[in-house]
């Protein structure tokens, strides 16, 4: 199916388009008011819920769900119920424009998708138009937008490959500059489109072969989510889509070159599918991550083949079927002659090395966790590798703090006379709840007060009257494990530390911490 043409949306100007959202902002089109209809889970079973979601859009009978019809779910509304919601002036520009379109019979639809994130608008294409069709924020463009929105300010961020522009959008509030880049000119013009929307100005968008024209350029934030479907020459999959045949066409391109366009300190984060043959994950970042940067990955269990086949068919076909099962099996049974072992949600966050050793590491996180993750915690998980990659010079000259929202529970167990501490991580940082005992948690509790690592383990020596040697010895698994698991941060001084909020000065706990401090008994 032809996508409709842009050029008469580029004829609109700044102050029209912020009138339209104006508008529709007026009406109560909002994200929480879009999410209450987009409840019933994602696209594969769009065509099977829209019964129900035309009768729940009718039992309300307002102007907010006349808008959400037309707008974000591919409805028609009536000629007068458009003039209704955008008033007669606005309509007539709309549908001069080439934005709403009529039936000849009193119908109106629009040939352009809407979505909301972080309440801004974003104009992009219905995909099963597939071709060049411009990809607006989806489940996985919310997760990356979501993370890159919490990785703190930052000077000079590039959204590669950008789309609508959903990430640029999101961007746009944490640096002083965003660059967004696209090889499709029509993400380009619709990316200009939604800057205007939403009244952004921050944001250079460039028609660009990945880095082609940003060359020279150093970023202190990448987010890059690249078309990771894989996909054979003969099955014609969209743009946004085609990840090649193995599905790691861009991917593998974008991981080798990004260390180059990172500044110092710089952070990239890239969301994929990441497919799995022979190698493991960790050994494809080593061959594909290119010199001069440290890559952690962040790995979901793997896919349900099928189900895979099904979500990415179902989006090129929309609501007509005809060719579903063809496109399906097609899609299957090209992952079965590349032999691919499994594909995995994953997010691949890459920065920048200036000195010492290399890493790469992985964490498996549950689907669900995507949710939990911020990107201020994607730092503290990198600041910790990088501490540990080091070596133990490095730890013993770093101060380590808890990290700031760590509950600690003492638990008094009826059959064992030794207490236990429970140590919970902040939700962020995924990892499971972990048992220390009394006199470790003592060390923690020293460590925490001390300048560096060092001096905290002297200080415990003088007072228990044992050696420095065997305690360091004795505890040093336990310190790598606390902050793998993020129960400790290192914090370091002002001179070259990838962690700056840190917490040295205050408490973990805050004042509160004794009340923090919770006795429970478990009966075993
Ligand atoms: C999966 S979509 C992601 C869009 C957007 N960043 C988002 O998260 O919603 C991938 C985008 O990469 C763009 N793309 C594909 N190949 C590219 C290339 N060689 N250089 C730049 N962009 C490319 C596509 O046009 C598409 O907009």
């Amino acid at each position: 199916m032809p996508l409709p043409d842009i050029s008469g949306l580029l004829r609109i100007t700044s102050e029209q388009w912020r009138a339209f959202s104006d508008r529709l902002r007026s009406i109560g089109l909002s994200q929480q008011y879009a999410a209450s209809l987009q409840r019933l889970g994602g696209r594969p079973w769009q065509a099977l819920q829209e019964p129900l979601l035309v009768w729940n859009l009718n039992q309300q009978d307002s102007l907010s769900a006349k808008t959400f019809a037309l707008l974000m779910a591919n409805l028609p509304v009536s000629q007068n119920d458009a003039r209704s919601i955008f008033g007669h002036a606005l309509t007539d520009l709309l549908y001069d424009c080439g934005f709403l379109t009529t039936d000849g019979q009193g119908w109106i639809t629009s040939n352009f998708d809407l979505r909301i994130i972080d309440d801004c608008y974003v104009i992009c294409d219905h995909l099963f138009h597939g071709g060049d069709a411009v990809m607006g924020p989806g489940s996985t463009t919310g997760v990356l937008c979501r993370l890159s929105a919490s990785v703190g300010q930052v000077d000079l961020a590039l959204d590669l490959g950008c789309g609508a522009g959903s990430n640029a959008l999101a961007l746009s509030p944490i640096a002083n500059k965003v660059i967004a880049t696209d090889i499709n000119p029509r993400a380009v013009s619709l990316t200009k489109i939604n800057l205007q929307l939403n009244d952004v100005q921050n944001v250079e968008v460039r028609e660009s072969n990945l880095f082609d024209l940003v060359r020279g350029t150093k970023f202190d934030l990448i987010v890059h989510q690249p078309p990771f479907v894989p996909t054979s020459n003969a099955m014609c999959a969209a743009m946004f889509l085609n990840g090649g045949e193995h599905g790691d066409g861009i991917l593998a391109q974008v991981l080798f070159q990004i260390p180059e366009y990172l500044s110092t300190n710089g952070l990239a984060l890239v969301l994929t599918d990441l497919p799995v043959f022979d190698e493991s994950p960790i050994e494809y970042l080593q061959r594909t991550v290119g010199p001069g940067a440290d890559a952690l990955l962040l790995i979901c269990p793997a896919m349900d083949m099928d189900e895979y086949c099904i979500r990415y068919s179902s989006v090129e076909c929309a609501m007509q079927f005809e060719d579903y099962d063809k496109r399906v099996t097609g899609r299957r049974e090209h992952l079965e002659k590349i032999g691919l072992k499994s594909l995995h949600p994953a997010l691949i966050a890459v920065q920048k090395r200036c000195s010492g050793t290399e890493w790469r590491d992985s964490i498996s996180v549950p689907i669900s966790s995507w949710q939990r993750i911020s990107g201020s915690s994607i730092r503290t998980m990198l600041a910790v590798r990088d501490l540990l990659a080091e070596g133990l010079d490095a730890l013993l000259a770093s101060p380590l703090n808890f990290a700031p929202g760590l509950t600690a529970l003492k638990a008094v167990y009826s059959s064992e006379t030794a207490t236990t501490i429970v140590l919970m991580s902040p939700d962020d940082m995924l990892s499971e709840p972990t048992e220390i005992n009394l006199p470790q948690w003592e060390l923690l509790q020293v460590i925490a007060e001390a300048p560096k690592l060092l001096t905290a383990i002297q200080e415990y020596a003088e007072r228990i009257q044992g050696s420095a040697d065997a305690i360091l010895k004795d505890n040093i698994n336990l310190l790598a494990r606390l902050l793998h698991l993020g129960v400790l941060i290192p914090v370091r001084g002002a001179s070259g530390g990838r962690l700056t909020n840190g917490h040295k000065e205050e408490n973990a706990f805050g004042d509160d911490w004794k009340s923090r401090f919770i006795r429970a008994n478990y009966k075993l």
